[in-house]
């Protein structure tokens, strides 16, 4: 038998970089924060990128000959275009900056979607989509009359390849699923799923927003059409998500919104469009959050993606650990025995307990989890559930976290159990 090799230790190494995470809770008791698939936390590198920017260059992009546009213009297309290298991109032309995974999503329903789909046509997800992955094409069914499937699990709470393939057909035009749940944390078979839509003619569209943080995530690889991905998920600013795509299907899709900087020429009657990416980008973008990301997809390279998910598996594995001890405690999603590249949460429910009493108990006790549906309603009904209480992890945290967050929640469902 191999020796499995011990992970690097990135807590260790990474947890000086994070003010936010040195801070003390109420009664002085260090803070926990177990939610970071919410959000995650920006390291100071990110914080010193904005710094610097307002600092130092802010102005506005594409438009003056002046030193200050100059450099903005610099930074800001320098982080397309390392956000193209960080999914493989074929060219930074590729990358379509959003004000999130949401808006990129809406791009591809509304420009893509519009263009391409008749009634009948079928657009493919997933029971375990996130909202963002679902609203988007109602609206646009309810638009063209194209027509929503969805994709089942399987028992262990993964992806139904099985079911997904019979609902594949020459009508279906385009699959789109997430490649992490938020919520069942599994890791989606991207590359089958793009084989069997790309055999009957469709597309795929990949939410990168929770594997993006956590694996090495290629395009190419995955035989992805369209990706989004979320700059908050991924140590950077809010307000800032990116659309990849392959350059020709941007190429022949309309625009998606209309205003300045997507313009070639603009006549009191009509009006030309600039070339990619700039014509999907209407407005003064949103500068510095596209250079905070950029920062932080340096800092997330640095460390080096195949480490993160190595040291994030051996977290996993420990968390499962200590919550199969529970009495009474149902973790949704597969366990990484069933799963072993499954993510670094857990979404749980407790049998007799509320999530949202659990996650006040634990945030008096200085822990951030989050409590709710984690917007995938649809996937919390599929289980007969409202509400479920969850841990999501990231490189910074440490196993001594995990088992504080464990023994506490433990004394948390005591407790509620003692007094309803
Ligand atoms: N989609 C984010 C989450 O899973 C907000 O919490």
């Amino acid at each position: 038998m191999g020796v499995v090799a011990q992970p690097d230790d990135l807590a260790a190494l990474t947890r000086p970089d994070f003010p936010l995470l040195a801070q003390t809770a109420c009664l002085g008791q260090p803070l926990i924060y177990l939610d970071h698939a919410a959000t995650s936390q920006k390291p100071r590198q990110v914080l010193e990128a904005l710094q610097h920017y307002y600092d130092h260059d802010n102005a506005n992009v594409h438009r003056g000959a002046h030193q200050l546009s100059a450099r903005a213009t610099e930074g800001f297309e320098g982080a397309r275009a390392k956000a193209a290298a960080f999914v493989g991109a074929s060219s930074p032309n590729e990358i379509v900056f959003t004000r999130n995974a949401s808006e990129a999503i809406n791009l591809v329903a509304r420009s893509w979607g519009e263009a391409n789909l008749r009634p009948g046509d079928e657009v493919l997800l997933t029971v375990m989509e996130h909202h963002s992955n679902l609203v988007p094409w109602q609206l646009l069914a309810d638009r063209t009359g194209c027509v929503l499937r969805h994709a089942g699990l399987s028992a262990s709470g993964e992806l139904d390849l099985d079911d997904l393939r019979s609902k594949i057909s020459e009508r279906t035009r385009l699959v789109s699923l997430v490649q992490v749940s938020n919520t069942l944390g599994c890791l989606n078979p991207i590359a089958a799923v793009a084989a069997l839509a790309h055999a009957a003619g469709a597309l795929v569209l990949v939410d990168a927003c929770q594997s993006l943080p956590h694996l090495p995530v290629n395009v190419r690889q995955l035989g992805a059409d369209f990706l989004v991905g979320s700059s908050h998920k991924l140590c950077g600013p809010t307000g800032m998500g990116f659309l990849w795509g392959r350059e020709a299907l941007l190429e022949a899709m309309p625009p998606f919104l209309g205003g300045g900087e997507m313009i070639q020429d603009v006549y009191l009657d009509h009006s030309t469009w600039a070339g990619l990416p700039h014509k999907f980008e209407a407005g003064t973008p949103a500068i510095g959050e596209a250079i905070g990301m950029g920062a932080a997809i340096d800092y997330l390279q640095a460390i080096g993606m195949e480490r993160i998910h190595a040291w994030e598996q051996h977290l996993t594995r420990h968390l499962f650990a200590r919550l199969q001890a529970v009495d009474g405690l149902r973790i949704l999603g597969p366990t990484p025995g069933q799963q072993p590249d499954r993510a670094a949460l857990a979404a749980f429910h407790v049998e007799g307990v509320h999530a949202n009493d659990i996650s006040a108990l634990l945030d008096s006790a200085g822990i951030c989890i989050r409590s709710g549906h984690h917007c995938t309603q649809p996937l919390h009904r599929h289980y007969g559930l409202s509400a479920s209480a969850r841990a999501s992890l990231s490189f910074t945290t440490t196993l001594e976290e995990i088992d504080r967050f464990a023994d506490e929640l433990q004394g948390s469902i005591s407790f509620l159990r003692e007094h309803s």
